[in-house]
């Protein structure tokens, strides 16, 4: 059987067997898929590195039958891993039982959904969400919640070196890489960036016209930077300019949220925030485990409600399928103690990268199952090759570092495996 006959034969209910109908495609080599592909779909991606056909647990194959170790997690998404059993149920039991309904209507799955959020960010009375299909998303919608703090009053937004926000041309301008922006400009107004980390930048950008800045856009950690931490103390220094100012702090939580850390927020680890209360939280990517979902948390009364009625709106935002894929998601995480999982197994996994005594490591970062293994010279996209040829999935983020995402469900053979792997990798690749 071949990896596709594979999956078709495990998916495939009673129901459907005698429909022919293209649901999935025909089989096909790696080789097949790629030129195809290159024929089908806009190439921003460049060429595919494989073409998956099915996924379980950790893994993944390819249409030649070849089983991967995901380390990636889709880049931070697959939070339970591929095909989870109780992920599948949820938007299955959803879809057969109301898969869409615009936003003149409610479900109760898309209120439970944003209910358990609020909950888990410990958001205070008046709290509110709005629910969108991806990170970028997210962030278009708090860009638009600045700016209905203050208006043309406060024309100014801060956004700090080496962030990454989303493609959308809102969220576009909150990024800082020169190479996503200039092919888009001109791109809405006012976006100021910051350096990185640096206190003493934020309080010189606030110490003039600090009164004309809406909102400060944060990542608690920089993901598609490097996965790169910010200074102690920055974020609690953030909270007390912003609020200072009347600026609202908002934070970009759409790689870090939602356990990828080991904490359901990134901000809410001590040591990363400090104790802080954002105004807002964006997030994305794990909220769904696969299933495509986002969310504007805005904090308290006054912000929650900047956005009112017939100011904002998506058609999807909310479906009741991508709801009930957040709740399954956030159960199985909190049933399977996942957080801990993740906490623990990080920590030790960070340890053994760092430990093992190849020359090429120059520093193990990050939290949780968010890992950032910096490389003593630029191979990152060579040592990424290597492994992918050894079965591993990682992702070189920046030329020297290696971004590992994966799935919560990894165990601690299956990380030592990935050790072993990067233990051997000889220096000389270029
Ligand atoms: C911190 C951060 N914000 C926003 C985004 C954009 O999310 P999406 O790709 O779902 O639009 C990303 C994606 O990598 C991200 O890492």
């Amino acid at each position: 059987m071949t990896a596709l006959e594979n999956a078709r034969a495990r998916h495939r209910s009673p129901e459907a067997t005698d429909a022919n109908l293209p649901v999935l495609a025909a089989d096909g080599s790696v080789a097949q898929w790629t030129d195809r592909y290159t024929h089908a779909v806009m190439d921003t991606f460049g060429p595919p590195q494989r073409v998956l056909v099915r996924g379980e647990g950790p893994y993944v194959w390819d249409a030649d039958g070849t089983r991967y170790l995901d380390l990636l997690g889709g880049i931070a998404v697959n939070s339970l891993g591929h095909a989870h059993p109780t992920l599948t149920a949820a938007i299955s039991a959803q879809l057969g039982t109301l898969g869409h309904v615009s936003n003149f209507f409610g479900s109760p799955t898309q209120i439970a959904f944003a209910e358990r959020l609020l909950a888990l960010a410990g958001a205070p009375e008046g709290s509110r969400v709005f629910l969108t299909n991806s990170g970028t998303e997210a962030n278009e919608a708090a860009f638009k919640l600045a700016r209905r703090n203050g208006g043309t009053d406060r024309p100014r937004i801060l956004a700090l070196e080496g962030s990454f926000h989303g493609r959308s041309m809102g969220a576009l301008a909150l990024t800082h890489k020169a190479a996503y922006r200039e092919p888009f400009e001109p791109l809405p107004a006012g976006v100021e960036f910051v350096p990185f980390g640096d206190t003493d930048a934020l309080e010189a950008a606030f110490a003039v016209d600090g009164d004309q800045v809406a909102a400060l856009f944060v990542e608690p950690i920089q993901g598609e930077a490097g996965v790169r931490p910010l200074s102690p103390g920055y974020l609690a220094r953030a909270r007390t300019l912003t609020a200072e100012h009347g600026a609202l702090l908002i934070l970009d939580e759409v790689q870090t949220g939602m356990g990828r850390t080991g904490a359901w927020f990134a901000h809410q680890l001590p040591h990363v925030g400090g104790g802080i209360v954002p105004d807002a939280v964006t997030v994305a990517k794990g909220l769904g485990g696969g299933f495509p979902v986002g969310a504007l948390i805005a904090y308290g009364e006054q912000t929650a409600t900047l956005l009112g009625r017939g100011q904002h709106g998506t058609t999807f935002g909310g479906n009741p399928v991508a709801s009930a894929a957040g709740l399954a998601t956030i159960a199985v995480i909190e049933r399977d103690g996942l957080l801990h999982h993740v906490s623990a197994l990080g920590a030790t996994l960070r340890d053994r990268l760092a430990g093992t005594g190849n020359p090429l490591v120059a520093e193990v970062r990050g939290e949780g199952f968010l890992i950032g293994i910096e490389l003593t010279t630029p191979v990152a996209a060579a040592v990424a090759a290597r492994a992918l040829e050894a079965g591993f999935i990682v992702n070189p983020c920046t030329p020297s570092t290696i971004r590992l995402a994966p799935p919560f469900v990894l165990t601690q053979d299956q990380a030592d495996q990935f050790v072993a792997f990067l233990a051997a990798v000889p220096q000389d690749l270029s």
